[in-house]
């Protein structure tokens, strides 16, 4: 099946399975669960009987009014927290990890948050979206990657798993910017960035990087891997105008049936590490030809050795921990 074809079916005949498996005694942080996915897959974490569910949000207010609905919804009290996290902001990313490295055990890191938007702006001297979806995403999972570690090393039972949520979107560019003798001082210049495609060259260099990295966790005991929920209605394309929001209205998964293929990358075992996940299942034959092509490697190799530089200035050494 071509890429075009296999996305149809998924979105029109495929339904990711309700999670019922249980969660207890985990300890879980979701990114981004104030609204959209990361919010449903909060939800189906505390109903699934998880012992804390962090909610990390860069809207201390609205993250409030998600504790309270899924506290109403699944009548579980005292699960979620609330805690600030603004991946636009180095400090706030650093602040985040110091606090959740104190915790007792982290068994899910679902690092759901991210942003799609064709306006260039810039944070932390980075294009918003590459700072937001890239950076701070691995610079928070690798910060978070000892007390991962750890958890599985300390509690046998534990299978700790690093998520990041990617798209099939990935497939929409083949990365020219890593032709140039630096990929991100492209996609940093105004006047070179092609915004059109720039949040699917975000969610591009997501699966790079993870397809580089997993390799080096293999004996760590934790698993990474990388969702795709499909099309899904949520706030995401609230900048992306009409044809966006016109695709939805057609193919869209509801916010909770795509929430499911989020949970269900924190319940697959090792067979899943490194690897792509398509409507709850791993699925690296749904990656985009590019991924897969000696160029895609050279990009990878390249963007990995681009990205950890940028990495070690905001911390130092915060690559070695591997
Ligand atoms: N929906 C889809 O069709 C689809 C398809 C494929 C992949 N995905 C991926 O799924 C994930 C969730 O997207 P969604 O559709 O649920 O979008 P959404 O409804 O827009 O939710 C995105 C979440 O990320 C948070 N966020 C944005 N910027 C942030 C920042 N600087 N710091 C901390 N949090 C920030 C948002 O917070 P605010 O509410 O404060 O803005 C929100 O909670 C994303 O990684 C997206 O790429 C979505």
């Amino acid at each position: 099946m071509g890429f075009l074809s296999a996305w149809l079916y998924s979105q029109l005949f495929v339904t990711p399975k309700y999670p019922t498996e249980s969660f207890a005694d985990q300890t879980i942080i979701v990114t981004g669960s104030n609204v959209g996915l990361g919010l449903e897959a909060a939800r189906h974490f505390a109903r699934c009987n998880a012992k804390r569910v962090i909610l990390a949000v860069r809207n201390v207010a609205a993250g409030e009014k998600a504790k309270q609905s899924i506290e109403e919804s699944t009548s579980r009290q005292n699960v979620c927290e609330v805690w600030e996290l603004d991946l636009a902001s180095y400090a706030s990313v650093k602040a985040f990890a110091e606090r959740a490295s104190k915790l007792s055990r982290i068994d899910v890191l679902l690092e759901n948050a991210g942003i799609a938007t064709q306006n260039f702006t810039l944070a932390e001297d980075h294009e918003r979206t590459i700072a937001v979806n890239v950076i701070s995403t691995f610079l928070l999972g690798l910060l978070l990657l000892p007390k991962l570690k750890e958890t599985a090393k300390q509690i046998p039972t534990a299978k700790p798993h690093w998520i990041i949520v990617t798209s099939e979107v990935h497939a929409l560019t083949n990365l020219p910017e890593s032709k140039s003798p630096n990929t991100f001082e492209v996609l940093d210049d105004e006047k070179k960035a092609n915004m059109q495609v720039r949040y699917p060259t975000s969610k591009l260099l997501e699966v790079l990087v993870v397809r580089k990295i997993a390799p080096k966790l293999a004996d760590s005991g934790v698993i990474l891997n990388m969702p795709n929920p499909g099309m899904c209605h949520s706030e995401l394309a609230r900048e992306l105008g009409f044809s966006a929001w016109l695709l939805k209205l057609v193919l869209a998964r509801t916010t909770e049936v795509g929430s499911r293929t989020l949970v269900a990358a924190a319940i697959v075992g090792n067979e899943s590490h490194g690897a792509y996940m398509t409507d709850g299942k791993v699925s690296n034959g749904a990656l985009s030809a590019f991924v897969t092509s000696e160029d895609g490697q050279k990009a990878q190799e390249k963007v990995w050795l681009e990205l950890k530089e940028i990495l070690e200035k905001i911390v130092p050494g915060v690559t070695g921990s591997f």
